[in-house]
């Protein structure tokens, strides 16, 4: 890798985005010879999809290969990151003269500077498949003339390099498509094999890497686990040496992802059990912290969240390979406390592998709750193992049960 400095000035302003405009330096990391980073690192974004908390920002990677003949941009930046792209492809390159953008995935984090590259660069071909056309078009506007369609298996020469498109549907919207370049065996993966974190610039400069895949595989690809396998599939026989995805560090060492992207795929769990849980007065959660105890004496992995005061992140990451859900419910107005409500939708739409749950709960003077989460959870393969509600404060005898159900849980886990 090598770096390209300029001399820079730094204004001193209080817009970000002036900050960065007036940037005249960049690091534009070669990840292979004449392939480079363009993209950009948002270094205090917290938020994604006005749900998803970033602790640790996010980037926006976009590559320029440069061919003999002819240069591509693949994929592009999240609004407000424009002037960025265009400054560090005319480092390395003339944007004027870019002869293809190819478009692996068609949300606005990647894809909505299309319409920016396209009219600073009037020669180049918009390159993407027939479902990345129409996804496209949804979100940004294109000059139908300078489309160019391609294919499982359709590929791009460049003079020397050459890309190879391949279809990976729905990781995590249904157009994604992967694009690979073997004479350096680098795999553009999008969002799959992404990371939220704006730190470091290569895998081996993150230690938690995997720990923070996890919890972006949790959130954005865990619905779309069978299809993730299929798509490992394909590329499996590549002998790929770098993956550079869209967000997060670039892999050096490709076997750091692929193994846990192998595991999580295949829904294979640990003998961990997840709890969630709300508690108003106090009850629910002596139950929540009876059923912890129990199982932990067990001999289970327990990974513990009030609602209240969690990152929803953390929760999406555990339940990757969690084996079981317990759910702590307390009655609000006939129903589930709100926020118990929300981390039960959330479950149920992430469709991780647990294969067993348990829900307990309290109330003052009509239940409700558990009821509700009966019929949330219902359509999922998540087998109730037990479930207690008891009224007021929890009694000895109660507790009791909650141990019985804990003591259940654990031995169905080891089988
Ligand atoms: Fe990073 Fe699905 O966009």
């Amino acid at each position: 890798m090598y770096r390209i400095l300029v001399h820079f000035i730094l204004r001193v302003n209080d817009s970000e985005e002036s900050w960065r405009k007036s940037m005249e330096i960049y690091n534009i990391p070669e990840i292979a010879r004449n392939v480079f980073g363009v993209g950009s690192k948002d270094w205090n974004r917290r938020i994604f999809d006005s749900l998803i908390p970033l602790p640790e920002g996010t980037s926006y990677n976009s590559y320029l290969v440069k061919g003999e003949k002819k240069t591509a941009l693949i994929d592009t930046v999240n609004p407000g990151f424009e002037e960025e792209l265009e400054a560090k492809i005319n480092m390395v390159s003339d944007l004027k003269k870019l002869d293809y953008l190819i478009m692996n995935h068609a949300e606005p984090d990647h894809a909505n500077a299309i319409r920016f590259i396209l009219e600073k660069a009037p020669e180049a071909l918009f390159v993407t498949t027939k479902k990345g056309v129409k996804m496209a078009k949804l979100y940004h506007e294109l000059p139908e003339a300078r489309i160019k369609i391609v294919a499982e298996g359709d590929s791009l020469d460049l003079g020397g390099k050459t890309l190879r498109f391949i279809e990976a549907p729905w990781l995590h919207w249904p157009e994604t498509m992967f694009t690979y370049l073997p004479e350096d065996k680098v795999l553009f993966s999008c969002d799959f094999f992404g990371a939220h974190t704006a730190q470091g610039v290569y895998d081996e400069e993150i230690e938690e890497l995997v720990s923070l895949a996890k919890r972006y595989y949790g959130e954005i690809m865990m619905p779309f686990g069978k299809m993730g396998a299929r798509a490992l599939e394909k590329i499996k026989d590549l002998g790929i040496e770098i993956i550079a995805p869209s967000h997060g560090p670039i892999y050096k060492n490709p076997k750091r992802i692929l193994d846990p992207y192998e595991k999580w795929t295949q829904g294979k769990t640990e003998n961990k059990a997840l709890i969630v849980y709300v508690s108003m007065w106090g009850s629910t959660r002596e139950m929540i912290r009876t059923i912890a105890e129990t199982l932990l004496k067990e001999g289970v992995d327990v990974r513990m969240y009030d609602l209240v005061a969690s990152d929803i992140g953390d929760v999406a990451r555990e339940l990757v390979d969690s084996r079981s859900i317990v759910l702590g419910a307390p009655t609000v107005l006939g129903g589930m406390h709100p926020l118990a409500l929300y981390g039960t939708y959330l479950v149920k739409a992430l469709n991780p592998p647990a294969k067993y749950g348990v829900v307990l709960g309290s109330f003052g003077w009509g239940g409700g709750a558990l009821k509700q989460a009966g019929e949330l959870l219902a359509p999922s393969k998540i087998e109730i193992v037990g479930t207690l509600q008891v009224q007021g404060r929890a009694s000895r005898e109660k507790l009791k049960k909650v141990e019985e159900i804990g003591r259940e849980l654990a031995r169905k886990m080891k089988t």
